[in-house]
């Protein structure tokens, strides 16, 4: 018993320091990204599915931006660091996005790391090529 002692406290350091180095990363939460928009992602569940919403900071329509409701997966739903993917529905635009990422413990600080897919309405099959933007963005936490 007295020898077991020592073995017991090595193995619960071990089990302590692997706990710290474990990098959840959680979607839930308030974001903003590097173009200042603001997205807020409401509970994952279990099969990591999860919907919030998003006001961006930038849009190429003339109509008043508004909020528009985002719908998307993490995969997997209880990995650290999870990859993850969600469409938004521009509610003042007939415009889309996708975005797909995945979320970084950065030291004490969770980053989403994501590239996205802008997609516009045209009159035309002809006009097809010149539909989609992409682009990169970096979101953070807010605190
Ligand atoms: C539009 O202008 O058609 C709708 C708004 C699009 C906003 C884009 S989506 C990708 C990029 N990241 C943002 O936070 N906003 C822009």
């Amino acid at each position: 018993m007295v020898q077991a002692t020592p073995f017991l406290l090595l193995l619960f350091l071990a089990l302590g320091a692997h706990g710290l180095a474990v990098k959840k990363c959680s979607l839930t939460g308030q974001w903003k990204n590097d173009l200042g928009s603001n997205m807020t992602i409401y509970e994952v569940n279990e099969d990591g599915d999860f919907s919030g919403k998003y006001l961006t900071a930038v849009s190429d329509s003339s109509s008043e931006i508004r909020e528009s409701p985002l719908l998307g997966f993490q995969h997997p739903p209880d990995e650290s660091q999870p990859t993850f993917g969600f469409t938004i529905r521009w509610n003042f635009t007939n415009t889309i996005s996708v975005f797909t990422g995945q979320c970084f413990e950065e030291g004490n600080r969770e980053v989403l790391k994501t590239m996205w897919l802008l997609r516009s309405r045209v009159e035309n099959i002809k006009n097809d090529w010149k539909a989609t933007r992409v682009g990169y963005n970096t979101f953070w936490r807010l605190e």
